[in-house]
């Protein structure tokens, strides 16, 4: 079967910077033999022409750019001038569509236009059981709000055409930890409380708002990052191997790890959780203002750039096992990773082994791709035994890598072939939504303001205390 693309919000920053390079490069791999014509519909759109214009700075940065690769491309770009509420706008796009054609439809758009849109479709005669809609965060604000939105889109669409991007399950990494759990039966032996100690996710980034300070204003670190892209990560981490690669058994898994989150309860939100916000300091030798003056607003916001969590899933594998999750703006590094860390052999016949980390495996989403396993072995040399510790890298080699593709482009990819393995089931968004809720209910509660960090560290002392009380501490943020 063919597909038509219909991009809604076809000209905005989602679509400029991020959908047509995605899609330009499968057109580079050859990945969009089956994909018609690709449609970029806006109010503000002027021509066809403006629209390639604006496209091609962001498609020219790829390193795979070619001119035929381009000229393939353009042929399939349309564009439609108009208001994707009105259902006569998409009727003009479903007169120029083959009719044997699946469409699929991106919204990238607020989600506050979701569900208009979605009658629009219905109205436009293209609410077809083979159409797909491709949305993404926010989804919603709350369980109630994403409650809201979820059925609007469900009046109209099934479940199985909605797919839910969180593009961390796009990122090569991400996806490699089902490999590296589920191919290797070393890995699966030793996954969980018997041997792990502790794991931590951190996904510290540079960047302050970039230009989006009523959305991030509004919403603030927990909400943006931890709600989505985090409790993803954790449950990739945690779930139990699943029966089969069916979509249905892995979402099934990650689901059953989001229900068994513990609540963070008033007993212990102070202890368990930390709310940050950056002040002025310096990141990368330059200096940066307070998040209050990027605001430039009257009333100093109490909004968190920063938020760190100890969560614990209560259930036969992770009982005793804390999760510390950290994400950050303004931070020292750009440095997102996952840490597994073990225990130490439960009986000691080498005397300098307390000084020495035990076993960790390390994995490294970004800036650079990564796999690591930390361990121990003798110096080698007739002194007598000394231990010195190793990185076994098991890194996919550069020279391997044809190129890197973009999370987006890895999810469009499935999205053309149908397969919901790598989005997030609406049974996955409300779980998630519920633990975060509580969390902020806890802290209006507990009248827990944000704790300040200088642009350029490691985030608030308070999240380094809290690491301290387990006797732990967080990973280094250098590279
Ligand atoms: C987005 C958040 O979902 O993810 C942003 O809204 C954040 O605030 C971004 O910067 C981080 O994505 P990545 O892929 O750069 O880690």
């Amino acid at each position: 079967m063919t597909h038509e693309i219909l991009i809604i919000g076809g000209d905005g920053d989602l679509a400029l910077r991020k959908l047509y390079p995605a899609l330009f490069a499968l057109e580079v791999a050859d990945q969009l033999i089956d994909v018609g014509k690709i449609t970029g519909v806006s109010r503000a759109l002027a021509s066809r022409e403006d629209l390639l214009e604006r496209m091609l700075p962001w498609l020219k940065s790829q390193a795979t750019f070619s001119e035929t690769a381009w000229l393939r491309f353009q042929d399939r770009i349309t564009c439609l001038q108009g208001d994707a509420t009105n259902p006569s706008t998409l009727e003009i796009f479903k007169q120029n569509c083959d009719e044997t054609s699946s469409v699929i439809v991106y919204f990238a758009i607020p989600p506050k236009i979701f569900g208009a849109v979605c009658r629009s479709l219905k109205e436009a005669g293209l609410a077809k059981p083979s159409t797909r809609l491709v949305v993404e965060k926010p989804l919603g604000s709350s369980l109630e709000t994403f409650l809201g939105v979820n059925a609007e889109m469900r009046n109209g669409f099934s479940e199985d055409q909605i797919y839910r991007i969180d593009h961390y399950l796009g990122k090569e990494p991400v996806q490699n930890l089902l490999a590296l759990r589920f191919a290797n039966i070393m890995f699966g032996a030793v996954w969980s409380n018997n041997f792990i100690d502790h794991i931590q996710i951190t996904v510290a980034e540079r960047v302050g708002l970039e230009g989006r300070k009523d959305f991030y204003n509004d919403i603030g670190a927990l909400r943006d990052m931890v709600q989505n892209h985090l409790l993803q990560v954790v449950c990739l981490v945690a779930m139990e191997p699943p029966a089969s690669r069916d979509p249905f058994m892995i979402r099934a898994e990650k689901l059953k790890v989001l229900k068994c989150l513990r609540p963070i309860t008033a007993d212990n939100v102070k202890k368990s959780t930390v709310r940050g916000q950056y002040t002025e300091g310096s990141v990368k030798g330059e200096v940066v203002p307070s998040y209050n003056e990027e605001l430039n607003s009257a009333d100093k916001s109490d909004t968190e750039t920063f938020v760190a969590l100890r969560a614990e899933i209560d259930n036969w594998r992770w009982a005793g096992v804390p999760f510390y999750l950290r994400t950050g703006k303004r931070m020292q590094t750009h440095k997102s990773e996952i840490l597994i860390q073990f225990k130490p052999p439960k009986h000691v016949i080498f005397g300098a082994m307390h000084e020495m980390s035990p076993n960790q495996l390390r994995i490294q989403l970004q800036p650079d791709e990564g796999i690591t396993l930390h361990f121990l072995r003798k110096q080698p040399g007739l002194e007598e035994l000394t231990l010195e510790e190793v990185e076994l890298n098991l890194t996919v080699p550069e020279a391997r890598k044809k190129y890197s593709y973009d999370a987006y482009a890895r999810l469009m990819v499935e999205v053309l072939k149908g397969d919901q393995t790598l989005f997030v089931s609406a049974e996955e968004v409300e779980a998630s939504w519920q633990w975060i809720d509580q969390i902020i209910e806890q802290w209006q509660k507990a009248g827990m303001k944000v704790q300040s960090y200088a642009a350029g560290t490691a985030g608030p002392v308070d999240a380094a205390v809290m690491m301290a009380h387990d006797d732990r501490h967080w990973s280094t943020l250098e590279s």
